[in-house]
């Protein structure tokens, strides 16, 4: 066996796969999905048409779009039993807690797990992109003591992801912007999540594992867990002057500033951070109300000024879900319920091409 012998700490800049899926190309400042730029895709295209791109390895034509659309509509209900759990789980537990526990559910429902082959896999997220919105905003509902929601196959499938959270039919302008959100959140590379999934799909264990160790992954305030972050911090405070007291407060003591930073970019801006950017203006101007808009220039200008550290997606992504009205715990849950759609293509690959991820350690421990 050959063996590597330098530790890298977090594992920084080491290649973990090879894949076809997508590749953060820092020095062009390009996300590339399959071919196609993310940002520019994010410009022409909509979540589901990039869904489409992730699992079948091509965008879709105007037949296929609909016939995906179509195909998910049927499979959004979730069993009743799903419910039941989810009724039974403390009313304290956190939406994606439930959320792992109802994706963990869903395999008992798969006949045939241990078929690992690319056309089960895709069966499968599929499956689980359409039953995704229901198990994100109802299992939120019933933690809350209310009623689920029912699924709605008139709207669009970002438009009925939007319902079911808010219980109010979207605005075409919401829906875009909240479609836009999914679509940048779809794929990212290698984050810590697509790791889990792939190290736990790399056991020939199925789609419904690896999704919810995925779950795990994301729900940490270093990875998706940060957006939900972003907004408490921004409730804190009132304006971006006491925004701007609050990073320098934050800093000082030599604490994370949420939002901010990226194991890739790090000293560069997120381009998905200035698409959501411009959709924050867009609500603002919508509201008449700048203020939240003001807050985040003035943390952005600050981070710069002190550190040279620039804004991630779930900076911008934050606050506008705040003005899509969207409960803060449900933040994290829909960076999930987007993800889902990378991280499926992820195990699919895996599964399709595996070997066993199995790394080896650097032994600091008592001599022997
Ligand atoms: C996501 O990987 C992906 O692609 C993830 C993601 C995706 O789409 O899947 O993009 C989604 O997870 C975005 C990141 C969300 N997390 C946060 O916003 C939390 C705050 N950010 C940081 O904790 C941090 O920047 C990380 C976790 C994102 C990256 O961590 P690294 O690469 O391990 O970097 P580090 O913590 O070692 O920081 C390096 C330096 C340190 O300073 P020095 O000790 O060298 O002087 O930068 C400083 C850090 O203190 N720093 C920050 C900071 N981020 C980095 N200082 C204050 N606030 C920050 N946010």
């Amino acid at each position: 066996m050959k063996t590597v012998n330098r530790f890298v700490p977090g594992l920084e800049g080491v290649i973990a796969s090879e894949t076809g899926i997508s590749f953060l190309d820092t020095e062009q400042e390009k996300i590339i999905i399959r071919g196609h730029e993310l940002i520019e895709l994010s410009h022409e295209r909509n979540y589901l048409e990039v869904l489409h791109l992730l699992l079948e390895g091509a965008l879709p034509n105007a037949e296929e779009k609909e016939a995906l659309e179509t195909k998910l509509k049927g499979m959004y209900n979730l069993p009743d039993e799903i419910y039941h759990i989810l009724k039974r789980l403390p009313k304290e537990t956190h939406p994606m807690d439930a959320l792992r526990t109802g994706i963990s559910c869903l395999a008992g429902y798969d006949q045939n797990l241990e078929d690992t082959s690319v056309k089960a896999n895709k069966e499968r997220a599929y499956l689980m992109m359409a039953k995704l919105p229901a198990l994100v905003a109802n299992s939120y509902h019933i933690l809350n003591g209310k009623e689920p929601i029912e699924p709605r196959a008139d709207l669009s499938y970002s438009a009925n992801f939007l319902y079911m959270i808010t219980g109010e039919v979207p605005t075409d302008t919401e829906v875009k912007i909240f479609d836009k959100s999914l679509l940048l959140y779809s794929e990212h590379e290698m984050p810590n999540s697509t790791f889990t999934a792939r190290v736990i799909a790399s056991t020939l264990s199925d789609l419904y594992g690896a999704l919810t160790g995925a779950v795990a992954s994301l729900k940490g305030p270093l990875h998706g867990g940060a957006n939900e972050a972003v907004m408490y911090s921004l409730r804190e405070v009132d304006s971006a002057a006491g925004y701007e007291q609050y990073i320098m407060k934050k800093l000082k003591n030599k604490e994370k500033v949420m939002g901010f930073g990226h194991r890739v970019y790090m000293k560069k801006m997120d381009p998905r951070a200035l698409v959501m950017k411009d959709a924050l203006k867009q609500l603002c101007e919508l509201k008449g109300d700048d203020k939240l808009l003001e807050m985040c220039e003035a943390g952005e200008r600050v981070m710069e000024r002190e550190i040279g550290i620039y804004p991630n997606l779930d900076y911008y992504a934050a606050p506008v879900y705040w003005l899509l009205n969207i409960p803060i715990p449900l933040y994290t849950p829909i960076f999930f319920g987007s993800r889902a759609a990378g991280l499926s293509a992820h195990v699919i690959e895996q599964h399709a091409n595996n070997r066993l991820f199995r790394p080896r350690v650097q032994y600091v421990g008592e001599s022997y």
